[in-house]
């Protein structure tokens, strides 16, 4: 039986807050990078950002997931990373998501609160509370989508990494040269 790894850190972003749309900027960046390396890895997770603080689970294979953490500990958009947890686990919580993105809600506000927190500072978690944001990000909706099945995913993550103009423009080129040779051989 296959073994995974599921690993869950936190960090503290090292830029400063850019929100367009929902989602900050540079996280989405991240997440676009995250996801289209993720896909061709077969590694899996969800990330969290609140209060300038990443939350994150990564689940693979063992070797993977070391090498992408090690990337990503050496990664300068964060600092002060900390692992919180790092277990094998016979089955993946995310294994339909490359990287699913939870924006901050109200569901982890009221555990927060529960929990005397006033702010998302998950260095300060115990056992219980990671535990508790886990079971919240695996329930939780993710509204920037695209980040589905990972096998499927990554037979197409060169295209789906592409920007929607590329790929609009991508269409029409093709259904254009399909009219050209229809018309050319009849
Ligand atoms: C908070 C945070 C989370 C990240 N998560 C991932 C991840 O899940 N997978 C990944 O490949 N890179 C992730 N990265 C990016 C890596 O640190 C690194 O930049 C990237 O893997 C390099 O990819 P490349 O070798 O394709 O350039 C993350 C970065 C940050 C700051």
């Amino acid at each position: 039986m296959t073994e995974f790894v599921q690993l869950i850190y936190a960090s503290k972003a090292n830029f400063k807050p850019n929100l367009t749309g929902g989602v900050d900027k540079e996280v989405a960046r991240i997440l676009m990078q995250s996801r289209r390396n993720n896909a061709r890895r077969d590694v899996g997770g969800v990330l969290y950002y609140g209060d300038g603080n990443f939350f994150q689970c990564l689940e693979g294979e063992p070797s993977v997931i070391e090498k992408v953490f090690g990337k990503i500990i050496g990664d300068s958009r964060h600092k002060e990373v900390r692992v919180l947890s790092r277990r094998k686990v016979p089955n993946r919580n995310f294994a339909s998501w490359s990287m699913k993105y939870v924006p901050a809600q109200e569901g982890i506000r009221r555990m927060l609160k529960n929990n005397g927190f006033s702010s998302f500072d998950p260095y300060k978690f115990n056992d219980a509370m990671i535990d508790q944001m886990m079971g919240i990000l695996s329930g939780a909706d993710d509204p920037t989508g695209g980040a589905k099945r990972l096998k499927e995913a990554g037979l197409f993550s060169w295209f789906l990494s592409f920007p929607k103009k590329w790929k609009i423009g991508l269409g029409i080129g093709l259904t254009g040269l399909v009219v050209l040779i229809i018309w050319t051989v009849s």
